[in-house]
């Protein structure tokens, strides 16, 4: 199925649903609580890890929920450039009013198209837990990683993470909780797994880390 198949528009409009006020005021108590840890075997630690070795002063924040990892980390300057993307309304200005410090600029975009504002490259970009929302396999919505690629700076850094579904070991809890939130179309993760994920990265950048922790892959790459 092409990108432009209306079949991946309603998926994505089915996944937008959940992203509202009510699930947003639990999100971080449920996910960051409970789900990281011990469903997606990725400790809140790791991820900050990830943000403190790849984050910048100059930095585009991709996906960005309620903005709980975002908020925090420690940047390398008092007054970083901190710049927010999103489909959801509503995350969009949930985690500008966290990261309000900041002043940061928004730009709703869907990821699985390409990027038509001309906006200054990034030295990082984080886009963490984001790419299981996302329709079709990773030979599909990988082109989401590319339309982010002008926004890249000649040695900045994208990183992030996704809950895979294929060729991973699920727990009690991951199995029926990735089953649901498949089932709902939050999830849109059946045909994810390590292999694509890591051939569509190698094939369009130069992957400077990858691994697969619990049922999440975790990666970083610069152009
Ligand atoms: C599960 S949340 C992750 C939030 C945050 N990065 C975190 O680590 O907690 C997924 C985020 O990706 C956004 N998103 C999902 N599909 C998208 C798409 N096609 N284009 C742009 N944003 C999308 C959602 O609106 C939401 O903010």
């Amino acid at each position: 199925m092409a990108l432009t198949d209306s079949g991946f528009d309603s998926r994505v409009e089915r996944s937008q649903q959940y992203f509202n006020k009510v699930s947003l005021f639990f999100y971080d108590l449920i996910l960051y609580g409970v789900i990281s840890k011990f469903a997606w075997g990725c400790s809140i630690r790791l991820l900050d890890g990830q943000y403190r070795k790849y984050a910048t002063a100059n930095h585009l924040e991709v996906g960005v929920g309620t903005g709980f990892l975002l908020n925090r980390v420690v940047f390398p300057s008092p007054a970083p450039r901190v710049v927010l993307m999103d489909l959801s309304p509503e995350c969009l200005e949930k985690t500008r009013q966290k990261v309000a410090r900041y002043a940061p600029l928004t730009y709703r975009q869907n990821l699985l198209e390409p990027v038509a504002e001309q906006i200054a490259p990034f030295d990082s970009i984080a886009i963490n837990y984001v790419m299981h929302c996302v329709p079709g396999s990773f030979k599909q919505k990988g082109i989401a990683f590319t339309h982010l690629l002008p926004l890249l700076s000649d040695n900045g850094v994208l990183f992030g993470s996704t809950v895979l579904s294929q060729g991973v070991q699920k727990n009690i809890l991951a199995k029926p909780f990735m089953g649901w939130m498949n089932h709902l179309g939050v999830f849109n993760n059946r045909e994810d797994n390590a292999r694509d994920l890591e051939a569509y990265l190698r094939a369009n950048f130069s992957v400077i880390e990858f691994r697969v922790v619990g049922v999440t892959a975790v990666f970083a790459v610069k152009r």
